[in-house]
């Protein structure tokens, strides 16, 4: 049973007691005193337990010392409970708005010293910036009031309650569970804490209580409506922008006109143009960046300053492997910065508001950002069925509209926050539709957003996540009448007059995601869409450590959790150790704001940029042979402005008669940002120049006679038709590999696998995989022979159980001086899934020294898929073992080199083995991987450490890899990029370290 003190925990009003309004997060230079620091911490594991605090005095005897701002389940070394990782699962039975009586329950203490000088103070304020999930405040023993909204600021006056001096002590009890937790089930960790600041504020007689700068941009003309909220006796208040020569006196609120300003530099996500302003009375100045900017939606366009936007964003929770959602502001300006080097241009700040500074940084850095209320109430989801949503029971209401006024209020003033967002996966419902009444009575301005508002009945975008491409497609297309979802036909006929966003897609989880290009292209096409966001940014894993002290990141059930989502909080573009993944190379590459397209002698180069003209970027050339730069040099290009295209003269470029030659043209920045140096690439494309050279053809031979002995042909050694050693290395292989270790994707069940017979909803292609044993083949010799100088091997490839199979001919053979191998692959009738691979695997085992890095010529330098090709370049590349792997979190399938042309294997940096791959009769060139694990070994592991110690490395030569798709939570791999059961050749030509004795 609660207590009477606790019986709070239930209730459905977001505040009681003294809290006020909310208001702007502003920079002021009214007294303000951090209260962050050592605090005193006892945690109770019900909220019932804990005695009053009035009543107990403020006995912190035998308490712990905590940090604030820190979640206390990431503090404490498991003493204070541990994370609990849910994607939609609520942790506790769902009886809202009642939580279990086991509520861990935090009960804070700190003294503080109430500053000279502050007596004076109009009102004393106490803030919280974020405290999870429900909060109780008393300040000298006198009860202040309490609070939810965990990532909303709250301000309590508790002016009466301090003294002068040093004798003041603040206690906070903080429960991890209440009624707010069923408004708060985002897909991430369940961190309980006082996890944002928390500041006293001396509120000065006459300051500024708020203010609110409402920016305008129109050709050159600036406009800034002030709104400002102050007491009468706060007058006259001036605003000031010396720049710009603004110095505008306001005598009273109520006379408080429009300031036109004749020239001004607009603000965007590209030129994030801010000047510096200042709002005073005579007792307070308040410090603002000011940026101009209009934002509106003209038919199905959504404009900024008159200029369509397209949205090539990121969606962003607070995520880090030690402090969890604590902000760290070094660490978010970097992460920031590395988003502008990867041409992310926007963010929305999935699922809640995150630290006020946060949207100060993107000011200054630039991006177009969309601010979603701290809302989601998705374990009510029941298959559709919402049965007591919060969103649409009045109960709620009061709860729903102070999330929403806390968001607009608090953030306002930023220019770079262009759309609203009501919140996520909370279904729809008439508190939804009255938090976007009263935005938009508030903020006429800017646009409202809500996902789940499939039929448009309250919000100004259209908006979805996951959508297929062809949906996407149908979605801009004018004159479709393809259903949309959730629509009636009248309804969807609404939904095509707005403009549309992805607010996710393109799930981000493991390897992948694939088919990038192919959403970016409808773009380009159907100006309906505004493009998206991808899910997510960043990896949420959580350092932790392995019994023998390995650290690691850990996931949902690495804590022993009751109920958890296991890996599904990994999906980002970013790794919990922020190293970009592969998938973000991807991104960059796909989003990339110049185009470039060559014609003949000359260059195209068009600007897809919002506003932004290309005078910041300088233009270079380079030729290579082979991978070798042999020319290089600066193209001219006047600056060419935002959707205009310019055709430039490309140099003569010195082709090679004996190899491969490749222009490159990049557009780098002139001149360093405050996110990347000069130099840094921007845009690239490559054209191919090389002359077309034949393929050596292979050779028929004739008079094979049956051999099973020990025999050598070139540096091969073979002992009964098997590979044992080459250039004097043991080396066992070709192996048929038709498995990788699945992917998330693969592993995924979200969309119809499409285009392959065995389409089974609710089926992985991993399941199917392992159904028809690809990750366990057996062989059965049927033939060794040789002539003089070959020989050849057939082989039936199957899986225990299973009749399906695959006939494997090898032929080794001198050609030309060198050893060849080719490889015939070809599937027996029968097999209906998709495969995730064809190709072969050589073993070379450690020996004298393992083999632990490759040369390549080829694509490179990252992994690369059939539907991730963008980001690969050819040239050449190298790169040790491990560097060859992505790091995901859940070990899986990585690592796949594309359109390799020659690879040099390497130990301790000597070379080892050259191999050179062959295009098929149809140019297709195989890609490889070199690893220190098997599929199957990867298969198994759960998670990085949990992988065997190696003494083997693995070499597979793929023709063909399936691609990536997006399943885990989206579509499949599109058909194109399907691999299908097929015959495939492969061919090798394989010398020793030393080409001569080949
Ligand atoms: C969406 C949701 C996100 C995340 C994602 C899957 O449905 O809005 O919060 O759960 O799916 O990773």
């Amino acid at each position: 049973m609660p207590s009477e003190h606790s019986a709070y925990v239930s209730d459905t009003a977001p505040w009681r007691g003294a809290l006020r309004p909310a208001r702007s997060w502003l920079h002021s230079d009214a007294p303000a005193l951090s209260l962050n620091g050592d605090w005193r911490f006892r945690l109770s594991p019900t909220a019932a337990v804990a005695e009053d605090f009035a009543a107990a005095g403020f006995d912190d005897d035998g308490w712990e010392g905590i940090p604030v701002p820190a979640h206390w389940v990431l503090e404490g070394d498991g003493a204070w409970g541990r994370p609990i990782y849910t994607n939609i699962q609520f942790p506790f039975p769902i009886d809202p708005p009642h939580v279990p009586d086991e509520n861990p329950t935090g009960d804070y203490r700190r003294r503080f010293g109430l500053p000279d000088g502050w007596s004076d103070a109009e009102r004393v304020l106490l803030r919280f910036d974020g405290v999870e999930s429900l909060f109780k405040v008393w300040v000298n023993g006198v009860e202040i009031g309490s609070a939810s909204g965990s990532r909303l600021a709250h301000e309590f006056d508790v002016t009466s309650a301090v003294r002068p001096g040093e004798d003041n002590v603040v206690a906070v009890r903080v429960h991890q569970w209440s009624a707010a937790s069923y408004l708060e089930d985002q897909d991430q960790w369940w961190l309980p804490g006082i996890f944002r600041d928390v500041t006293l504020l001396a509120r000065p007689a006459g300051g500024i209580e708020d203010v609110w700068l409402r920016t305008g941009y129109d050709d050159g003309r600036g406009r800034i409506e002030a709104e400002i909220t102050a007491d009468p006796s706060a007058f006259p208040v001036t605003l000031r922008i010396p720049e710009l020569g603004v110095e505008q006196v306001w005598r009273t609120a109520s006379d408080v006109a429009p300031v036109e300003v004749a020239a001004v530099r607009p603000w965007s996500a590209e030129q994030p143009r801010l000047y510096d302003a200042t709002v005073s009375s005579a007792a307070e100045t308040v410090t603002l960046r000011v940026g101009f900017r209009t934002v509106e939606i003209r038919g199905d366009r959504f404009l900024v300053n008159g200029r369509r936007v397209v949205f090539h964003g990121m969606n962003r929770h607070e995520a880090h492997p030690e402090r969890g959602r604590v902000f760290d502001e070094a660490h978010a300006r970097e992460d920031l910065a590395r988003m502008k080097r990867f041409n992310v241009n926007a963010i929305r700040t999935s699922h809640y508001p995150p630290h006020p500074r946060l949207l100060d940084l993107a000011d200054e850095l630039g991006f177009w950002v969309v601010l979603e209320c701290d809302l989601e109430t998705h374990g009510f989801d029941n298959d559709g069925d919402w049965t007591g949503n919060p969103t649409d029971d009045p109960a709620w209401r009061a709860a729903c509209l102070d999330r929403i006024e806390r968001t607009v209020e608090r953030d306002k003033n930023h220019p770079g926050v262009v759309m609203w967002s009501l919140g996520n996966e909370a279904g729809t419902g008439v508190n939804l539709a009255a938090m976007a009444a009263w935005t938009h009575a508030r903020d006429p301005e800017r646009p409202v957003h809500y996902e789940g508002d499939y039929t448009g009945d309250y919000t100004d975008v259209y908006s979805r996540m996951y959508a297929t491409v062809p949906e996407a497609e149908q979605i801009g297309t004018d004159g479709s009448d393809a259903p949309l979802l959730g629509c009636t036909p009248a309804q969807g006929a609404r939904q095509r007059t707005k403009p549309f966003l992805l607010c996710e897609y393109a799930h981000a989880m493991g390897n992948g995601p694939g088919a990038l290009d192919q959403y970016e292209e409808l773009v380009h096409r159907h100006p309906r869409l505004h493009g998206g966001f991808v899910w997510e940014w960043r990896d949420h894993g959580i350092l932790a450590r392995t019994a023998d002290g390995t650290p690691y990141h850990a996931y949902g059930g690495d804590f022993g959790e009751v109920v958890h989502d296991g890996n599904f909080v990994m999906d980002g573009m970013v790794l919990s150790d922020d190293v970009p993944t592969p998938g973000l190379h991807e991104f960059k590459a796909v989003v990339q704001p110049i185009r470039f397209a060559f014609d003949g002698d000359r260059l195209a180069v068009t600007n897809l940029r919002h506003s932004a003209d290309t005078s910041d970027l300088a233009f270079r050339w380079r030729v290579e042979h082979d991978g070798t730069v042999v020319a290089s040099g600066d193209l001219e290009v006047a600056p060419v402005a935002a959707g205009e295209s310019a055709r430039v003269p490309l140099p003569a470029v010195p082709v090679a008669p004996d190899a491969e030659t490749w222009l490159t043209v990049e557009a780098v920045l002139a001149a360093a940002t405050a996110w990347a140096p000069a130099g840094h690439e921007v845009a690239t494309a490559q054209q191919d120049r090389s002359v077309r050279r034949p393929v050596p053809a292979g050779r028929r031979r004739t008079g094979w006679l049956p051999d099973e002995g020990t025999f050598a042909l070139g540096i091969a050694e073979f002992t009964g038709g098997s590979l044992t050693r080459l250039a004097g290395r043991a080396v066992t292989g070709p192996r048929l590999e038709l498995f990788r270790a699945p992917t998330d994707n693969d592993e995924g069940t979200s969309d119809r696998l499409e285009g392959s017979d065995d389409a089974l909803p609710e089926v992985s292609s991993a399941q199917l995989w392992r159904r028809d044993g690809l990750d366990r083949l057996t062989t059965r010799r049927i033939a060794v022979a040789r002539t003089a100088d070959a020989l050849r091997t057939v082989d039936r490839v199957s899986a225990a159980n299973s009749a399906l199979s695959v006939t494997v001919e090898s032929v080794w053979s001198v050609e030309d001086g060198e050893l060849e191998l080719r490889v015939e692959i070809e599937p027996a009738r029968g097999w209906r899934t998709v495969w995730p691979r064809i190709g072969v695997r050589f073993e070379l085992p450690d020996g004298t020294g393992p083999v632990d890095g490759a040369d390549w010529f080829g694509l490179g330098p990252h992994e690369s898929y059939p539907d991730s090709l963008r980001a690969a370049r050819t040239g050449r590349f190298s790169a040790d073992v491990g560097d060859l792997a992505a790091g995901y979190a859940r070990p899986q399938e990585t690592g796949h080199r594309s359109g390799l042309r020659r690879l040099t294997l390497t130990s301790g940096g000597t070379e080892v083995l050259h191999l050179t791959a062959l295009p098929d009769t149809r140019g297709r060139r195989p890609g490889f991987t070199l690893a220190r694990h098997t599929p199957q070994q990867l298969a198994r592991a759960a998670h990085p450490h949990e992988l065997p110690e190696s003494a083997t490395s693995h070499l597979i030569i793929d023709a063909a890899q399936h691609g990536l798709g997006s399943r885990a939570c989206g579509p499949d791999v599109w058909p194109e990029f399907a691999l299908r059961p097929e015959a495939r050749t492969l061919r090798l030509r394989i010398t020793g370290a030393d080409p001569h004795a080949g």
